[in-house]
């Protein structure tokens, strides 16, 4: 199983300058609490902004380069990383927007945080069809512990691929 999972400003933006823009606690939180056990699949870019393998995951970052990364296996493509798995593994890609844009009509299932605030910044998440996906999931906050904004966290499950 394929699985996608994003935080989103109102405005689409995910980065800028190869980092994140904001700082939630909760959503660190979310994030390691569902992929933590399980494959993450990045690009190169998002991987350099990492700066490390995340542990207790098996990652692989996708490049065009002969690269080796300590800690992490090297794909060619997102179709090489996703081989690497059996049909039975929820296999998440973490991002950013060049993966995001090529695993969104693949995947299964879509964790997605919208951050309440419009952030600019130079990556977008890209475009995707809300027809095809029906929302399992919502919990909203209306501020974090160290963050002043709203932001939501909402599961999707694919409806028609
Ligand atoms: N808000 C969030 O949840 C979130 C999550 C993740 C990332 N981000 C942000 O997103 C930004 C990074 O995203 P990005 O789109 O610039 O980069 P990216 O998708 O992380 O990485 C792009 C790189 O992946 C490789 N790649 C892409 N498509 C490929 C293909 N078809 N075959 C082989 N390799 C391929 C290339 O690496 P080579 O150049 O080495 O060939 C390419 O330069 C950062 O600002 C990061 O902070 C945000």
């Amino acid at each position: 199983m394929i699985s996608v999972i994003v935080a989103v400003a109102e405005n689409g933006t995910i980065g800028d300058k190869n980092r994140l823009l904001w700082h939630i606690t909760e959503d660190m939180r979310h994030f390691r609490r569902i992929t933590t056990g399980h494959p993450v699949v990045m690009g190169r870019k998002t991987y350099e902004s990492l700066g490390r393998p995340l542990p207790n995951r098996r990652n692989v970052v996708i490049s065009r380069q002969d690269l080796v990364i300590e800690g992490c296996e090297v794909a060619h493509s997102l179709e090489e990383a996703l081989a690497l798995f059996g049909a039975d593994e929820e296999v998440f890609v973490i991002g950013g927007a060049q993966i995001y844009a090529e695993a969104m009509p693949v995947a299964d299932r879509f964790y997605l945080t919208v951050v309440e605030h419009p952030y600019e910044g130079d990556t977008q998440f890209p475009a995707w069809d809300p027809t095809a996906w029906q929302l399992v999931e919502c919990e909203r906050f209306e501020r974090g512990v160290e963050y002043p904004h709203p932001f939501r966290f909402e599961t999707y499950e694919r409806k028609i691929k």
